[in-house]
């Protein structure tokens, strides 16, 4: 579909692009609650924004919507069921992050203490901002660990809820002050948020202390490469990768997320552009990644980044 052809487009909760799109007159709006109201036809495109508090509603509306045949949806199915659930990615890309393992019996788990170096990260499958991630410094605190997973009252997440059932650990990667969370769309744009680390553990989401680029250079050309390549390979419309160096420099992913929320819409920074072979700065800057997600789907170039995947 080339640009400027009429298309219908289904938005759940993506208010900037539905803005832009209202502006631009060139298509027609539905605002689904519920998999009803999207018609089955090829012009229509459903955009959404995956939602943590309600993600099991969210994940429920959109396998519906998947079943109709002629609807296009970014993301695309297969992102939004990894999407918030760390055991499904590490499942998915085994070769992009470091050694993982996700662990559902007590004996097994203390039979991986044996073998396994202190410190190492355990995860819940699911969380956000480093709240549910923890830093296992030795063994007295991993049998501790499955004790509450396996037979106690679980490990405390967010929102009170609690890890049962579990443990999900990872190689501790040291000698990183920060990570980079690179977010890819459509394949080809991207741009890169550098996060220092917190004070106190050496966790950088959530730290609050972010950098934003609005140019380029030699670390950042590598890396966004890096993350197309991963969009690419992986078949990732909408992707935010957490980047890091393993033991021998090697750049890894910690966390694959298929899309981001909402903060973005503050940040300053740039978004640039892979074309030709070579990385270009756009006029778009972080604060505006909502229009040119909804220009991308005018101009149909997620459904070109899906057809060549
Ligand atoms: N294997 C690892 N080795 C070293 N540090 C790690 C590792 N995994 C995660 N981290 C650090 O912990 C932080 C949080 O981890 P992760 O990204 O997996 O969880 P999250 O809370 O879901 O993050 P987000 O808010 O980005 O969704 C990362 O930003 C990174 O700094
Ligand atoms: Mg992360």
């Amino acid at each position: 579909m080339g640009k400027n052809v009429n298309k219908s487009i289904s938005s759940i909760d993506s208010f900037w692009s539905l803005f832009l799109l209202i502006l631009s007159r060139v298509v027609q709006l539905f605002w689904p609650n519920s998999a009803r109201q999207v018609p089955d036809r090829p012009d229509t495109v459903v955009y959404y924004r995956n939602s943590i508090k309600n993600m099991e509603e969210v994940i429920e509306t959109i396998e519906e919507v998947s079943q109709k045949k002629n609807v296009f949806l970014i993301p695309q199915i297969h992102e939004s069921r990894l999407y918030y659930n760390k055991v499904k990615q590490a499942e998915a890309y085994p070769a992009w992050m470091p050694p993982t393992w996700h662990i559902t019996s007590a004996d097994e788990a203390a039979k991986k203490l044996e073998e396994i170096d202190f410190p190492f990260v355990s995860k819940s499958h699911e969380g956000r901002r480093s709240i549910n991630v923890r830093l296992v410094k030795n063994r007295e605190e991993a049998l501790k660990e499955i004790e509450a997973s396996f037979f106690g009252e679980g490990l405390p997440m967010e929102f009170g809820k609690r890890q049962k059932g579990y443990v999900f650990w990872q190689e501790f990667l040291p000698d990183n002050p920060y990570d980079w969370r690179v977010t890819v769309i459509a394949k080809k744009y991207a741009y890169a948020i550098r996060r220092q680390n917190r004070k106190d553990i050496p966790l950088a989401s959530g730290s609050g202390f972010l950098e934003y680029h609005a140019d380029l250079n030699a670390e950042l050309e590598k890396l966004l490469s890096y993350a197309v390549k991963f969009a690419r390979e992986n078949n990732c419309l909408l992707c935010a990768v957490d980047v890091l160096r393993d033991r021998k420099g090697r750049m890894v992913i910690c966390e694959a997320e298929c899309t981001w929320g909402r903060g973005g819409v503050d940040y300053k920074g740039r978004i640039f552009e892979f074309k030709d072979g070579k990385w270009i700065p756009t006029v778009y800057t972080l604060d505006r990644q909502y229009d040119l997600i909804a220009k991308a789907i005018i101009d149909g170039e997620f459904e070109s980044a899906a057809l060549h995947s």
